[in-house]
């Protein structure tokens, strides 16, 4: 998957820009707050209409205007234009000049993945954080699993909202409470398996690329989910059992809302053991498993941002990082270092782009 030229019109700092990029390897030079992070911003933005940043939208549109537009021409079996249009009122998406009105039938067109210094927060962070990014990586892959998950959050609202009802008012009805749990559960156990299926893919690809980056330990992600090893039946009973409590608290307190991983190295929980390094070759290595599982389920090859990796890696790991990058990826690093780049790469072809007060020149 290759995006060969984008547009933009009011996107953060830039008023409009028009560039086209290498089919491998670009990267994006420039100070400090010059703009490098915001262009794969967009690129990010163009495949999941939505940033990687926990921020909303709007801050998407550049100062004292509102409206924002990202295009991108993809090359794939015949090219194709996709665009995001965001306003402060909400956001249209289009594939040629189609107009599609399910957001969820967009984002696993184009794909991305993308390593940016805060997904550190995806060990560091809370257990909502860490079920964002599996979601977002599932959701690339398998569509289905995106409206499986839309519709559980309904239920599980429509849920809470009733169990709260029934305890102010006593007449409410507990069959109707059923229908909604037992509908819970069905789609809930869906989603346990997609989850539990990605986390033991990603398994199979993180042992070995975590060795070549960190020369040694051994990496694995551990699964935590309230419906582990459970069948329907179990989990309906389960769902009886709680109900006194789920009244109390006028909500669930039981279900995959709850789920969590957590990264072992060597059978040590990485979020208490490691180091700052160990724990950034683990995210790194999830990344490039995510590339890997691209590859052998959907057999694309997604596009790739390293945003400012080198500010987070010492030259040694960023060269076996850069080794597993083979030509067919297309690549986009962000750098403040241009000159250690270009030690790493030595005359690899790519396309270089310099950004000087705001302004972008291709070099
Ligand atoms: N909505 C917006 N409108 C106008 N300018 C914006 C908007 N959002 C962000 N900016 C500007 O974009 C700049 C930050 O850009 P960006 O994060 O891409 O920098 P960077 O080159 O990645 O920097 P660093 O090397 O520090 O990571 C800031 O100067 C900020 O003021
Ligand atoms: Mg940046």
């Amino acid at each position: 998957m290759q995006i060969l030229e984008l547009k933009l019109l009011n996107f953060r700092n830039y008023e409009r820009v028009t560039l086209s990029f290498d089919s491998h390897l670009n990267i994006i030079y420039g100070p400090n707050g010059s703009g490098k992070t915001n262009l794969v911003e967009a690129i990010y933005v163009l495949a999941l209409t939505r940033t990687f940043k926990q921020v909303s939208d709007k801050v998407l549109i550049r100062k004292d205007t509102n409206l924002t537009k990202i295009e991108g021409r993809l090359k794939g079996d015949y090219e194709k234009s996709y665009k995001v249009i965001l306003t402060p009122e909400g956001k249209k998406v289009k594939i040629d000049s189609n107009k599609i009105t399910k957001i969820s039938e967009y984002i696993s067109k184009i794909n991305v993945v993308l390593f940016h210094p805060n997904d550190l927060k995806m060990i560091k962070d809370t257990p909502s954080i860490r079920r964002k990014y599996l979601n977002i990586a599932i959701s690339q892959q398998n569509i289905e699993y995106l409206k499986n998950l839309t519709y559980y959050n309904k239920l599980i609202k429509i849920r809470n909202s009733y169990l709260k009802k029934m305890y102010i008012n006593g007449q409410a009805l507990e069959s109707y409470l059923d229908v909604v749990t037992e509908k819970l559960v069905e789609n809930g156990i869906k989603i346990y398996q997609s989850r539990n299926e990605y986390i033991t893919l990603l398994n199979e690809y993180i042992v070995p690329i975590y060795k070549s980056i960190a020369l040694n330990g051994t990496l694995q992600i551990q699964y935590r989910s309230d419906f582990a090893h459970k069948n329907k039946k179990e989990l309906l009973a389960i769902y009886k059992k709680n109900l006194a409590r789920d009244l109390a608290f006028g909500k669930t307190n039981f279900g995959i809302h709850h789920d969590d991983f957590i990264f072992t190295l060597d059978g040590m929980d990485l979020k208490e053991y490691g180091s700052e390094g160990q724990q950034k070759n683990a995210v790194i290595s999830w990344k490039f498993s995510e590339m890997s599982i691209f590859k052998s389920k959907k057999n694309v090859t997604p596009i790739l941002i390293l945003d400012d990796l080198l500010s987070e890696l010492d030259k040694e790991k960023l060269k076996n990082i850069l080794s597993f990058i083979d030509d067919k990826v297309q690549t986009f690093i962000t750098t403040t270092e241009i000159e250690k780049v270009e030690s790493l790469l030595r005359d690899k072809k790519c396309k270089k782009i310099k950004i000087v007060n705001g302004k972008l020149e291709e070099v």
